[in-house]
């Protein structure tokens, strides 16, 4: 039996605020169990839901030394799904009504997680052979795996990955804060080990240590090493290319299911979703308030509204595109621009554009399921899991040619009677509406055409089955 250790800042369906979480909720349960005990590490969040935290049972304490105090770190531990999770309790640390927040905050407390992460290993007796870290909120694990956590026999032979879910975020300041904070000698301060443009940045630190660097999606594991994609760390993952490789995500399709799905009106499947998802539709329409109307395409988005997103290129022709014949549908949070942007279009054209800037699990399945169509036009994406989920419920995709998008979606072609969405390849507004316009004509002008896309997508895998199995190569390969 080889041990496996995820360790990341959140995960299903404890916490989530992305993606991230998604991957380390699923991935774990489609690790062969005969072969791989995987357990998973996590912060324990005050802003959890209670019922969450009444899943949990108190495992052990100890006190650390950090940032110059005697810290208390708690060691819970919850079963789900068949897989055991570990959850370390600071509540200086771990308080507050979100997982993160300010970046200094942030520092402290992730670089407070990561020692206390290793430090409990010997505590629960549980001695992986791999640790799986996770995006730079545990970039110092690998680190400190070659330093201060080198010597005796428990940690000297624990492999290290390093997953890059996003590459844009670092964990960046500057030196002596993050040199004080995590205690680690000068020695690391250095451009060819944590240092990048002057200042330390963990996530490079995870990058230079690590044993093996993966990222979600072949085609962003080849972007990162351009300057373009590579937001100042190309050198870096040029210089590693040997042991970078790509492997593109999946997601659960237990839980996203439409046949299965108890938070959508009507459930549906690959045969009947010509007649019954259609009165997904016709509720949701009902509930938001838009035009009740079987027959109008609606857009479906489901985001943080953030930059990577492409809501620049919306924000572009988004007074355009709501004089067509089509209905939006949005629902996400993040930057005032882009939600107020939206709250306004909401009010502008009431029977069409319909604007929910909160966060709901059970809208975001009720719009996979309603959508005819589904927009991410991403400046960049690692993987992108929203376009997979939309397949899945025959909602078909319009994105950007870019990193995971690129490798999921493939773009209709009429002539050959191919392809699961519609796409276009340049950050380019007038680009993207034109790909928005091909796909109306075909689902106005040739419902039968589109109603085979349809069929493609719903017959689409992009469950875990094929990437898990990439995955226990690799942890086979490392472990020897
Ligand atoms: P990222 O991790 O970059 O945000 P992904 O496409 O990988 O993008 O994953 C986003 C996940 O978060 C999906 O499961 C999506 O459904 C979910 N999501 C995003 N915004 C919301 C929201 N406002 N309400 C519910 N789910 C959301
Ligand atoms: C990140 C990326 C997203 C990816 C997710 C899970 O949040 O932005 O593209 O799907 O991580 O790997």
């Amino acid at each position: 039996m080889k041990n496996i250790l995820f360790i990341a800042s959140e995960g299903v369906p404890f916490i989530k605020t992305g993606g991230l979480a998604d991957v380390v909720g699923s991935l774990p349960q489609c690790i062969d169990k005969k072969y791989f005990d995987v357990r998973v590490m996590m912060p324990k969040y005050m802003c959890m839901y209670q019922d969450k935290k009444d899943m949990m049972k108190y495992l052990t304490h100890f006190y650390m030394d950090y940032n110059g105090k005697r810290e208390y770190v708690g060691v819970l531990e919850a079963e789900y799904n068949g897989v055991r999770y570990y959850f370390i309790d600071n509540e200086f640390y771990f308080n507050g009504d979100k997982p993160y927040g300010n970046i200094i905050y942030d520092l402290e407390k992730f670089i407070f997680f990561d020692k206390a992460a290793l430090s409990a290993l010997p505590l629960i007796g549980f001695k992986p052979d791999i640790v799986h870290c996770h995006d730079w909120q545990t970039g110092l694990i690998p680190v400190y795996l070659k330093d201060s956590f080198r010597g005796g026999d428990f940690f000297k032979d624990i492999k290290s990955i390093m997953t890059i879910h996003n590459l844009k975020f670092q964990g960046t300041y500057d030196v002596p804060t993050i040199k004080g904070l995590s205690g680690l000698p000068d020695y690391y301060f250095a451009p060819d080990k944590l240092e990048a443009y002057k200042d330390a940045n963990m996530l490079k630190g995870g990058i230079v240590f690590a044993d093996v660097i993966t990222t979600v999606s072949e085609t962003y594991a080849e972007e990162i090493k351009t300057e373009f994609y590579g937001e100042k760390l190309d050198g870096l993952l040029k210089a590693r290319a040997n042991d970078l490789r790509g492997i593109v995500n999946g997601i659960d399709y237990d839980v996203f299911d439409p046949e299965k799905d108890d938070l959508i009106t009507r459930r549906y499947n690959k045969k009947n979703f010509r007649k019954e998802k259609v009165k997904n539709k016709l509720a949701l329409q009902e509930e938001l308030g838009l035009a009740q109307d079987e027959k109008t395409m609606m857009i479906g988005i489901v985001s943080r509204l953030t930059g990577q997103k492409g809501f620049d290129l919306i924000a572009y022709i988004m007074e355009e595109l709501c004089h067509d014949n089509v209905q939006i549908v949005v629902l996400g949070t993040g930057e005032d621009k882009y939600e107020n942007m939206f709250r306004y279009f909401d009010w502008k054209f009431g029977d069409r554009v319909s604007a929910n800037i909160y966060y709901s699990e059970e809208l975001s399945h009720k719009i996979y399921a309603s959508s005819d169509a589904f927009l991410m036009p991403s400046l960049f994406e690692p993987c992108g899991l929203s376009q997979l989920m939309a397949l899945r419920y025959g909602t078909v995709p319009i994105v950007r040619e870019t990193g995971g998008l690129k490798d999921t979606v493939s773009a209709y072609n009429e002539y050959e009677g191919t392809g699961t969405g519609f796409s276009f390849t340049n950050y380019n507004a007038h680009e993207m509406l034109g790909a928005i316009r091909y796909a109306e004509h075909i689902y106005y002008d040739r419902k039968r055409e589109w109603n085979k896309i349809i069929d493609r997508d719903m017959a689409a895998d992009f469950s875990w089955h094929v990437s898990a199995s990439k995955y226990m190569e690799m942890y086979d390969w490392l472990i020897g």
